[in-house]
């Protein structure tokens, strides 16, 4: 087994690069590492991709943009940590998607990482149109359609076409070609139809994981797609097999130690930043409309009773537990109403700490206040209503048939 991998890595020390495998990832949307929701099954975050990488020196990593948070002080936190991922590995290039186009070309100005877009209108210091890696050429597009802003849509200009022109003169007739792509599959379509690209590489555009596909389908041709949140690598042989597989960072890969410190300086820096954050409440207007189970249970004591029994009755513990419980991203989906006129923290706002009534039902309006509409304000619980915390990796087990008879408290139970 050693013996192969040495003999791996002596192929590719002696230049036989177009046996290089390249390492895709994209649409990170800030995830630095799992929330710890779903202990056993929880996959990627930049610590096991570091294992996973190191491991696999050989390669070369392309990422396919939507890496960043949006720029929140917290945000610019988690961008730093994965600027420094990207620096650290030598990430070869980086095609920027909407989420670092959203200050246009000042926000990918900021940081120094290895931008690869070949329909940019006008040049910009560390922004590439293409990069080349001994016999291939890549070329990038982003979609000035997935640009919201009028204002930033403009340094994208002529879509398609300006984006053939470019590739036009740049090509070398000598190379390999191979775009990173994201945009429409129209756009995606008409440029292969061009055929000057060997090989496409589309972005994975879903934003929660049970909406992502492996794979997608267009007329007659299949693109992989590199899996979301980080939470695996999309591998491309670029030889002439071209083999192809998606590896899950999974528990098999043990996160690096060498982030440990990292990590603790960014929780150090949350808990600093909801520090002052909840400062700057005290001194705001009290603007908080949720009452706390404990109300409701005045008047409804079974379901009170029931709702203690959960382990929605628990869930600001889990976070103390674990350390987290001053960490908003962490908060909104263990308390009620969090930043919506509900829980601040459990000294500010006592009683909302947790799952509570209102989490499912909505803030108390005075239902009981005048008797004939008591049950209008009251909102329908469906199983929407459990998919805005029950989603993805945070409940990968959630099936409303097994998990809602597990808290009912209907009368017709
Ligand atoms: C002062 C007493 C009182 C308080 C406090 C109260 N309720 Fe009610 N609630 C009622 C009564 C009375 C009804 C109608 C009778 C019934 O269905 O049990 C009702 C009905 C409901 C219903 C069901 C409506 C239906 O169609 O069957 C829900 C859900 C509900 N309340 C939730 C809450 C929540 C959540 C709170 C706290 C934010 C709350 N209630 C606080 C008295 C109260
Ligand atoms: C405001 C967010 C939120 C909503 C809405 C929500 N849940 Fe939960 N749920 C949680 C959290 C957080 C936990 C984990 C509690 C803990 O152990 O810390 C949880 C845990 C559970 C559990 C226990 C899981 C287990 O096996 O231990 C069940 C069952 C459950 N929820 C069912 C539901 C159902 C059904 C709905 C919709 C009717 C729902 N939840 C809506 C946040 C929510
Ligand atoms: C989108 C909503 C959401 C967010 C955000 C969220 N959680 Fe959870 N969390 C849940 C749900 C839902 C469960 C219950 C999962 C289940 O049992 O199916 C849960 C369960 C947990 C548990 C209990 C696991 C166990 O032992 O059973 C812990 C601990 C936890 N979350 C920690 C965190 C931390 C730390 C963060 C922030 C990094 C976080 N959560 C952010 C929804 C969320
Ligand atoms: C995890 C989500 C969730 C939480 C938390 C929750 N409920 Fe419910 N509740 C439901 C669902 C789902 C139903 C049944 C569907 C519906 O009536 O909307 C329901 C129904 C009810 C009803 C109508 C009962 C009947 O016999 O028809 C009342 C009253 C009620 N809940 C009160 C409460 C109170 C009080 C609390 C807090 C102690 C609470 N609920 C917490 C989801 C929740």
């Amino acid at each position: 087994m050693k013996f192969a991998i040495l003999l791996l890595s002596f192929f590719w020390l002696g230049g036989f690069a177009s046996a290089q495998t390249l390492q895709v990832t994209g649409q990170i949307m800030g995830e630095i590492s799992p929330c710890g929701c779903s202990p056993g099954k929880e996959k990627g975050g930049i610590a096991r991709l570091s294992t996973y990488l190191k491991a696999n020196q050989g390669g070369l990593w392309v990422d396919l943009g939507n890496y960043s948070s949006p720029p929140t002080e917290q945000g610019e936190l988690k961008n730093q940590l994965w600027a420094k991922a990207f620096t650290d590995n030598s990430l070869f290039a980086l095609l920027p998607g909407p989420l670092e186009f959203s200050q246009g070309k000042r926000g990918l100005a900021k940081r120094p990482l290895p931008y690869l877009l070949t329909n940019l209108l006008s040049p910009v210091a560390n922004v590439d149109r293409v990069k080349t890696q001994v016999d291939w050429q890549f070329f990038g597009f982003l979609s000035p359609e997935l640009l919201s802003s009028g204002r930033h849509k403009t340094d994208l200009l002529g879509g398609v076409e300006f984006f053939l022109k470019e590739v036009g003169k740049n090509r070398s007739a000598a190379r390999h070609r191979a775009l990173l792509f994201r945009g429409s599959d129209q756009e995606l379509k008409e440029i292969v139809q061009t055929g000057l690209f060997e090989l496409v590489l589309p972005a994975n555009q879903a934003v929660l994981e049970e909406d992502q596909k492996e794979i997608l389908v267009l007329g007659t041709r299949q693109y992989p797609l590199p899996p979301i949140k980080g939470q695996g690598v999309l591998e491309i042989s670029l030889d002439n097999q071209k083999t192809v597989r998606t590896l899950w960072l999974d528990k098999a890969f043990e996160a690096d130690k060498a982030w440990v410190p990292e990590f603790k300086a960014y929780d150090q820096a949350v808990e600093k930043l909801f520090e002052s954050f909840l400062k700057s409440q005290q001194k705001a207007p009290d603007k908080r409309v949720y009452k706390g189970s404990a109300y409701c249970v005045t008047c409804h004591q079974e379901e009170g009773a029931i709702h203690q029994g959960t382990a929605h009755a628990q869930a600001f513990g889990s976070l103390e537990k674990v350390g987290r419980d001053r960490d908003p991203d962490c908060i909104a989906c263990h308390s009620a109403g969090f930043l919506k006129g509900g829980f601040v923290s459990k000294e500010t706002t006592p009683g909302l700490e947790n799952v509570g009534c209102e989490s499912c039902h909505g803030q108390f309006r005075p239902h009981v206040e005048k008797p004939p509409s008591y049950v209008n304000p009251r909102q329908k619980v469906t199983e929407k209503t459990c998919k805005n915390c029950h989603q993805g990796s945070h409940s990968p087990d959630f099936k409303f048939e097994t998990y809602y008879p597990k808290i009912v408290h209907t009368k017709q139970r």
